[in-house]
């Protein structure tokens, strides 16, 4: 069975919580927050590729005028994992799950299809660095884990890919990119992960099982990977969501 058939996982992205207040709107236009590209510019990879590169400024103060937070750090309210009863078998949670380090994504390459509404995004980070309360049960490779407190994980040479899929939307006479979903996947170099508390705050236990962790951080990274993805996945399908419902195509890809 693929991992993603035995993963059952649960978002709730209470996003209005850590949303920007609003700033009044009405007028604001595309070319005022990005800097835009022409659609049929031989170069559209690369200026799009520039133009988010541009962005990643206001990554940290977010994009008010669309109600979009920061996104470094975003915050993730609440997210589970439920994996099945095999082998490997977790329930895990985390709560106001802090992800620090996006606004030094590279973006490595972009491809735009505007004819198939098809994005692709292909970057890399250096590292990024998570915290928040989690609450465990289950087993990690041969060891039971359990426990709940506070947790951070530090992930070193991320590789991100978002592919943004849509269709063509018309409202009012005017076309968007009327997007349906967007799928990120988080592959890393090496990852860091600790739990404070675990098993009711045995330290012998806990200091073991750390360790264990450590050692083993692929292993453990492969259980926790759906999390990761499906926590910025959630965050940032809400940013590009913003963007494309608020601008036409023609404005956003002017002629
Ligand atoms: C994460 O690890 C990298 C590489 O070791 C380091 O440069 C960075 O400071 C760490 N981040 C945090 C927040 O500890
Ligand atoms: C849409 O375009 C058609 C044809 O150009 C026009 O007759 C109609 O009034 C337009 N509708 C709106 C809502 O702008």
């Amino acid at each position: 069975m693929s991992p993603s058939a035995r993963v059952r996982l649960l978002v709730i992205a209470v996003l209005a919580a850590v949303e920007a207040p609003l700033v009044f709107t009405a007028a604001v236009k595309a070319g005022d927050l990005f800097s835009l590209c022409k659609r049929n510019d031989p170069q559209l990879n690369e200026c799009v590729k520039d133009s988010i590169t541009a962005l990643r400024a206001t990554f940290k103060k977010g994009i008010p005028e669309l109600r979009v937070p920061s996104l470094d750090p975003m915050v993730v309210p609440q997210i589970s994992l439920n994996q099945g009863n095999g082998p490997v078998s977790i329930t895990s949670s985390f709560k106001d799950l802090h992800i620090q380090g996006f606004s030094d994504v590279q973006i490595n390459s972009v491809k735009v299809d505007l004819p198939n509404y098809r994005i692709d995004v292909d970057c890399h980070l250096p590292w990024f660095y998570t915290w928040g309360d989690y609450d465990i049960k289950g087993q990690i490779l041969v060891l039971p884990i359990s426990g709940n407190g506070p947790s951070w994980s530090n992930y070193t040479d991320v590789r991100g890919r978002a592919a943004i899929t849509g269709r063509e939307l018309v409202k009012k006479n005017k076309t968007y990119f009327g997007m349906e979903d967007m799928k990120f996947d988080v592959d890393v170099g090496h990852a860091t992960i600790h739990m404070d508390n675990l098993f009711n705050g045995n330290k012998v236990l806990g200091d073991t099982m750390n360790q264990f962790m450590s050692d083993n951080w692929r292993a453990v990274y492969s259980e926790l990977k759906p999390v990761i993805n499906e926590a910025v996945s959630t965050l940032l399908r809400d940013v590009a969501k913003k963007i494309f419902d608020k601008f036409p195509l023609e404005e956003l890809f002017p002629k």
